[in-house]
């Protein structure tokens, strides 16, 4: 059938997708998602990236991360946007572009820290559920298939061994004498720890997911494996010609 015969529905669909990527920090999330969303015409959304503008505004206001009463007082007084662009999001804290100001170590942790509060969570939660509810987005977060779209068309939970990820982290960091790896590998694994075990919506594979491991794969093969699964699931979809 030539596409001039294909039957209008296909060429109007009546959704589009949700792409969830759920995982520990360094198995690839980040370049995953971003290739995924130019790959299909995508808006990639970085979750962590709004718990880290908080846990930012949280540390500048000096307070305790381990309350929540006063976490949740500031979340009050807070608004984060996430703007998608070409080489990753934007990030607004107040309408102050942070982007540059929440990758540094301290904030790294104290974003796992704020993380775990259920009223930091539920407000982020409903952040992240407006800014995907018309679909056409890659989701990049720990909660994505399990608590913000639970229905989400594709799932992928990237997984890799700790030590393979904390190599990975110890060198996107730059230089660095080889003794401090130890150190990124622990850092990793306490964050690990506290993102999987906290109680609320704890990190985990979505019963659906697709589990994605990267520990002897390239990026290049990862990101490759992960447009197969978002492609097949495409595919199955597009049997119904219900989507884009
Ligand atoms: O993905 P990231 O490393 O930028 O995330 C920073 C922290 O934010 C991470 O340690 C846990 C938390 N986080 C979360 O709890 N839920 C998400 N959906 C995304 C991040």
């Amino acid at each position: 059938m030539s596409a001039d015969e294909r039957p209008l529905r296909s060429i109007e669909p009546a959704r589009k997708i949700i792409v969830a990527i759920d995982g520990p920090s360094g198995a690839g999330k980040s370049t995953v998602a971003r290739e995924l969303a130019q790959h299909f015409g995508l808006l990639n959304l970085e979750t962590g990236a709004m718990y880290r503008a908080f846990a930012l505004k949280a540390l500048r206001a000096a307070l305790a991360l381990d309350e929540s009463s006063g976490l949740e007082e500031l979340a009050a007084q807070t608004s984060i946007r996430l703007e998608p662009g070409d080489d990753g999001n934007r990030v607004l804290l107040d309408g102050e572009d942070v982007t540059g100001m929440i990758r540094n170590q301290m904030v790294t942790d104290a974003a796992s820290r704020v993380s775990v509060f259920p009223a930091i969570r539920t407000w982020m939660v409903a952040l992240q559920q407006q800014l995907g509810a018309e679909g056409g987005v890659v989701m990049e977060g720990r909660d994505i298939g399990t608590v913000v779209f639970p229905h989400a068309e594709v799932k992928i939970f990237l997984d890799a061994a700790p030590e393979v990820r904390g190599i990975r982290r110890f060198d996107q960091l730059g230089p660095k004498p080889a003794a401090q790896a130890e150190a990124v590998i622990r850092d990793l694994r306490a964050r690990d720890e506290r993102d999987r075990s906290r109680a609320e919506s704890p990190l985990k594979a979505a019963a659906d997911a697709v589990l994605l491991d990267s520990t002897h794969l390239t990026l290049e093969e990862t990101v490759q494996a992960a447009e197969a699964i978002v492609s097949a699931k495409l595919e199955q979809l597009r049997a119904f010609s219900e989507y884009i």
